[in-house]
């Protein structure tokens, strides 16, 4: 039975319209280029968190089968790809599929397009991975997004996740971050479109007790300034 509408569900197809024309532009977010150059000093304090990052979840490894969720241009999928025994790539955009496969270029990866909110996994992972995606999530889904993740694991498996936390200097310079507490948020494309989609930032002591009162036993920490990230496991 499909779930009952929820209020944010016309934001999950502009949400996805997003991502789909965003799909040629998208790694300007990350590597802090046009709309998202904030200057030597702002760029610095970025590319040595993501830095950070990057060693924190390799450290995590090896991955075993893994799933990645909301696979996107393939920032991440480099990064699992090694550690990874196998990987299955999941992303509703075929656009970004596209652009994850050409930076990939590796047959070996499987790759799925799917709705997230509608998908369910055909077998059981080592790990399950997303990145910027819980943000994506409607405080309504929330529980139901994670009911995913439970499935989609094998017993003793882990989700493992990285996040925005809530930091002026995590967006384009012309967007507005969003508040600290809403659930939705315009964006621009370099063109000047504007979409609205969901934006819930989670702090990694709320996201810890949010999961574990969903029976995960979770470990949620941070950079200083831009990101969450984590890991998770049935209890
Ligand atoms: C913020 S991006 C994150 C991409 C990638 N994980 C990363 O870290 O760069 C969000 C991704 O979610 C995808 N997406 C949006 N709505 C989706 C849905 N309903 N089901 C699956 N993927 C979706 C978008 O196409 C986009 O690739």
């Amino acid at each position: 039975m499909p779930d009952p509408p929820g209020p944010h569900d016309d934001l999950l197809v502009e949400q996805l319209d997003y991502y789909r024309a965003r799909a040629s532009e998208y790694d300007e977010w990350w590597e802090r280029r046009g709309r998202f150059d904030r200057g030597p000093e702002l760029n610095e304090v970025w590319f040595a968190e993501v830095t950070a990052l990057e060693a924190a979840i390799d450290a995590l490894g090896p991955f075993g089968d893994t799933l990645e969720l909301a696979c996107g241009t393939g920032i991440w999928t480099r990064r699992l790809r090694p550690i990874a025994r196998t990987l299955t790539a999941v992303d509703a955009s075929g656009e970004m599929i596209v652009q994850n496969r050409a930076r990939l270029g590796d047959d070996s990866i499987e790759y799925v397009e799917a709705d997230l909110f509608a998908w369910v996994a055909p077998r059981r992972y080592d790990t399950v991975f997303f990145s910027f995606w819980l943000s994506h999530v409607p405080p309504e889904r929330f529980e139901a997004f994670w009911d995913l993740v439970g499935r989609s694991l094998a017993p003793g498996g882990r989700a493992l996740f990285i996040d925005n936390r809530w930091v002026e200097a995590g967006t384009s310079s012309g967007d507005r971050l969003g508040d600290r507490h809403g659930t939705t948020v315009p964006r621009r494309l370099n063109d000047g479109r504007s979409f609205r989609i969901v934006k819930v930032f989670h702090e990694p002591a709320d996201l810890e007790r949010h999961l574990g009162d969903l029976g995960w036993e979770a470990h949620v920490t941070g950079t200083d300034t831009h990101f969450v990230y984590g890991s998770a496991s049935r209890r």
